[in-house]
Formats: structure tokens, sequence, C-alpha cells
């Protein structure tokens, strides 16, 4: 893996680090500043010149302030005759901003897609994307892939015969269904609307759900608003109140860990594409992705085809 350059952002160290643990390489050195104006200063401590670098960066919260890093990143690289650009983002966001909501109103995931081809990025690798659609706004190559073969691995033992997958929107039916199949469990569905930025309402239950415990599948948690009404809906069309939860991005603002406890969550399963503070409620069990990160790596270098990756590929 020598021919591996892989830098981490600050979004996520404890991730950056455990990939270059597997592929048992050191973090290429990098300074990162903030200015007390909010402005941010990245320097690369080595040469990069034609080389293939990865920089490993989720657009997590602060959102905005991710973003910048990695573009600054990228530009950095690209002006130190980088030959490759590869950014991992385990968790992009913005994702959801990927359709106009009214008149007036932005395509901001679109326009995250421009800026990190014009930053220099040439090549994108992420997980589980709000909608796989997203994939039409980059002209530079995208793979995204999906965690859902290692938190079913997950889940596996800790999951009743006779429990039910549920999509808690129409939004994550293909996820759900993904996860049934892996668990060979059925799937339900929930028809949620959004009233604002933190508050949605589930309107009715599709599937049989009746006296079944239930596992509800989505691609990320913000809030726990999403989750807490389907747990509600669920409840009130007759679903054992035993309800497991897993995400591939637990982005937990604050007060969404109380909610989900405060909801009857008993177990919360995520990847670690955001990091996570340790402790807390509901119980959490964070699943890895730095080993499904580091093969990637080493078959993008080796331009080898992601698609046999067992842990990470779609079924
Ligand atoms: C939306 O369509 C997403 O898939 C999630 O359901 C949503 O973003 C979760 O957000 P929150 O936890 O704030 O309801």
């Amino acid at each position: 893996m020598e021919s591996v350059t892989l830098f981490a952002g600050t979004a996520n160290e404890p991730l950056a680090a455990a990939v270059a643990r597997e592929l048992g390489v050191p973090l290429a050195g990098r300074t990162v500043q903030r200015f007390p104006d909010g402005e941010i200063a990245v320097r690369l401590e080595q040469s990069v010149r034609g080389r293939e670098v990865f920089i490993l960066q989720p657009t997590s919260p602060a959102v905005s302030d991710h973003l910048v890093e990695l573009l600054v990143f990228a530009d950095a690289c690209r002006r130190a005759s980088a030959a490759r650009i590869t950014a991992i983002v385990p968790y992009l966001g913005y994702a959801r901003a990927d359709r106009r909501q009214g008149r007036r109103a932005p395509v901001t995931a679109s326009l995250v897609a421009m800026l990190m081809e014009t930053a220099g990025v040439t090549h994108v690798v992420t997980l589980d994307l709000h909608s796989p659609q997203l994939e039409g706004f980059f002209r530079i190559p995208i793979d995204n892939l999906t965690a859902v073969p290692v938190l079913c691995a997950a889940l596996r033992p800790r999951v009743a015969e006779d429990a039910v997958v549920v999509s808690p929107d129409l939004g994550a039916t293909r996820l759900a269904a993904e996860y049934g199949q892996r668990l060979g469990l059925p799937a339900a569905v929930c028809h949620k609307q959004r009233t604002s930025g933190t508050a949605v309402r589930v309107a009715r239950v599709v599937g049989d759900v009746r006296d079944r415990p239930c596992v509800i599948v989505d691609d990320m948690i913000t809030t726990g608003g999403t989750i807490a009404e389907a747990m509600a809906a669920l409840t009130a069309a007759g679903a054992r109140p035993e309800f497991t939860v897993a995400a591939t991005h637990a982005v937990l603002v604050e007060g969404a860990r109380e909610r989900l406890a405060a909801a009857g969550v008993r177990e919360l399963f995520a990847t670690d594409t955001v990091a996570q503070p340790a402790g807390g409620d509901p119980a959490m069990h964070v699943v890895s992705v730095a080993p499904s990160i580091a093969d990637v790596i080493r078959r993008l270098v080796a331009d080898e085809s992601l698609h046999a990756l067992p842990s990470l590929a779609y079924a």
C-alpha cells in the first residue's frame, strides 16, 4: 500500500485512523487550522506529486465547515500535482437538498457535486446516499456503496424471527427491501409527511405489523423525529412495542438520542461514518465501516471492480 496517500479531514479522525490501520499505512501529514474568524486553512505536510491521494472526510455537522475543509484539501492536492484525488465522503451532507423545494429554492446537492469537481476531486466514494439518483449530479466517477451488509451482520443475532423490517418513509423503501432480503424478514412501510425541518407526521402504515416486533431502518437519523413518529404509528397499528433501529448515518443532533430513548427504542445500530460520542441512551451498537473502506481503497489502487466487494455492495 506504499502508493496510497491517505489524508484525514477533521470530521471523523477516528474512522480515518482505523482505515489507515487496516491498510497498514500512516495517515499523511497535514495541518488544519481554524482562524478566529472561522476561516479554515489546510497545509499538506508531505509531497503528493504524482500520487494517488485519498481524503477521508464525511460532511457531517458542522456540515458546511466540513464541506469547505474537504474542498480546501482537494484544492491543495490539485495544486500540489496529485495524480488522482479520491474524496471518501462516507456521509454526504446536503444530500436531502436534491430537488427544488418550491419556487426560488436551490438544489444544494447539485451545487456540492459541482464544488467538489471544481476543487479537483476526481472520484467520490460514499455510502448509502440519501437518494441514489444523486449520482447524476456528479460528472466525475462516484461509487455509492452500502453499509446494509455490515449492519445486517450485526443485527442478525439480535432480531426476532417474527420481526418485520419497517421503512419509516417512502424514500427508505428500497433500503428496507435490502434489509428484509438479507435478514429473511418481511417489510412494511410508513407514509411520512414532513411538516417542517424538525417535524414529521406518519399518515399510515402499509404492511402487516400486528403483534410483530419492528426493525426500523433508514439511511440517516438526524433529530430522531422520523423514527419517533414511525414508532407511534406502528404502535397504533398494533405492532409489538419492541423497536430496534438501524441507520447507516447516525447524525444525531443534540437531543436526538434522548428523543429516541423517550420514544422507546431498545437498541440502535449505526455505523461510524459519523463520529459518535461514547455512552448514552438508547444502547447504541456502532459497526465500523473502516475494514470495508480499506478494502475499497485497495481495490481502487489496483483498478479492481468494487462490485465484487461482499461487505459493501448492494445485493
Ligand atoms: C429523510 O427522508 C431521511 O431518509 C431521514 O428519514 C430523515 O432525514 C431523518 O431525519 P430526522 O431524524 O430529523 O427525522
